[in-house]
């Protein structure tokens, strides 16, 4: 892709980019940082920190309370940054509740759905409700946060919990799907992009044949919101669960996409101040999606750190940085494909995929791998990366994890494969 657009990112302009991200000067261990760990939690440029100090400086209140000038600014700035974030995935204002995160996302579809089965949300909420009979469909390739609170739903539902298996690539065994998705399958969840792998899945695929037996959809979106353009209505999922920290913007914030008369159907997750229309002793009736899900004092500043991080996507591109990663992504596969003693998990080269890769070093624990990099200033992820039931799927207990972002160049590339190239002398194995 890099290659085919019209403005390519190159490592020039690159370079100008890292200029905004103060961390990235940095040295570690007497070497420059070369951060390859986004797919953990990204960097931030100085706007994004800016942008919440200026809010404190200048708008701190609560939201929507209130009469006064500061409450009445502030609710603009919070709102103003749900019409930016959801524009940028392609929904509704209505359609984005703000979260601590993708997992409390996830949490949140899966606890409603577990109140509609316990009788709350009265009729509207019945198209929720889970039994037994039902099923659940997953994937073997989830993050835990994809998968835990489904097994729990299953748990207190009565409902069945499936799954897509991977082959001993990693690749999802589509051929099977047809098959594990059934006329009892009520909700099929999976991830966009492999948080392991980086390898991105077939969306549309996935979608219709969930919609061929009417189930809801539910997509992980942590791993390509940051990445790829993302338009969850031509995705045609019904929700969409995304985290603030890992597309440039701070922690404590993310985000559930849901299709608004799906929202305004579910039963309340969290309940409290904020969320209601009227309060008895006895009772309280609910204001519609997305306050019906926001319950208490938000995460004000959070919110417009994380607008003004998308607006900084925006600007550079997301299709100039989709085909950046894929650039620094290839160069990366094959780079370490060549070297001695390492093995790259996951589908070969041909396969669709983000700036990751995932390996193991023969002989070398990937922790000592890990603690190594960091001794030339390389900054990976080690362990099992919230995915043991994948890791299991290959064959192995933890990898090693490289990931890219768009301030990444090709020197980091060659940096990660320089010291990739040193480990098993360093540890006197295969000599
Ligand atoms: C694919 C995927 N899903 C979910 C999560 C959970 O994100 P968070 O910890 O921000 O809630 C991650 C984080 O690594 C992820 O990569």
């Amino acid at each position: 892709m890099q290659d085919t657009l019209p403005n390519p990112l190159n490592d020039v302009e690159v370079a100008r980019l890292r200029a905004d991200f103060p961390i990235l000067g940095r040295s570690i261990n007497g070497a420059p940082l070369t951060y390859l760990d986004s797919g953990a939690t990204s960097q931030k440029p100085s706007c994004v920190y800016e942008a919440e100090q200026h809010f404190y400086e200048n708008f701190n209140a609560a939201v929507h309370r209130g009469a006064h000038s500061l409450a009445v600014e502030a609710t603009d700035i919070f709102e103003q940054a749900r019409t930016t974030v959801a524009e940028f995935i392609g929904a509704k204002d209505n359609e984005v509740v703000w979260t601590s995160n993708a997992t409390e996302a996830l949490n949140l579809v899966t606890y409603s759905f577990g109140n509609a089965s316990a009788g709350l949300g009265g009729d509207a909420a019945k198209r929720f409700a889970l039994g037994v009979g039902d099923e659940i469909v997953v994937t073997e390739l989830e993050h835990h946060a994809n998968l835990i609170p489904w097994q729990q739903l299953a748990q207190r539902t009565g409902a069945t919990l499936k799954y897509i298996p991977v082959d001993e690539s990693g690749a999802l065994r589509m051929d099977l799907a047809g098959d594990i998705i059934t006329p009892a399958t009520r909700i099929l969840a999976f991830t966009h992009v492999s948080n392991v792998l980086g390898t991105v899945n077939d969306v549309a695929a996935l979608v219709a044949l969930a919609r061929n037996v009417g189930a809801l959809t539910v997509l992980d979106g942590c791993q390509s919101v940051p990445h790829l353009p993302v338009d969850v209505k031509s995705l045609d999922v019904d929700f969409m669960a995304f985290s603030g920290h890992k597309m440039l913007g701070p922690t404590g914030i993310g985000g559930l996409y849901g299709r608004a008369e799906l929202l305004d159907a579910m039963p309340p997750f969290l309940t409290g101040g904020s969320m209601i229309t009227s309060v008895s002793m006895e009772s309280a009736q609910f204001l519609p999606s997305p306050m019906r899900f926001e319950a208490g004092t938000q995460r004000i500043s959070q919110v417009h750190g994380l607008a003004t991080a998308v607006s900084y996507l925006r600007e550079v591109g997301m299709e100039r940085i989709a085909g950046w990663e894929e650039y620094l992504g290839e160069r990366m596969l094959t780079g370490l494909s060549s070297i001695d003693g390492v093995r790259v998990l996951g589908p070969g080269l041909g396969a669709a995929r983000i700036g990751t890769a995932p390996f193991i070093i023969e002989g070398v624990h990937p922790h000592d791998v890990g603690q190594f990099l960091d001794s030339r200033g390389v900054a990976v992820r080690v362990g099992h990366h919230c995915a043991q039931p994948l890791h299991r799927a290959l064959g192995v207990v933890s990898s090693t994890r490289a990931s890219t972002y768009l301030y990444n160049t090709t020197s980091d590339i060659d940096a990660l494969l320089n010291a990739v190239a040193d480990v098993r002398g360093y540890f006197g194995v295969g000599k």
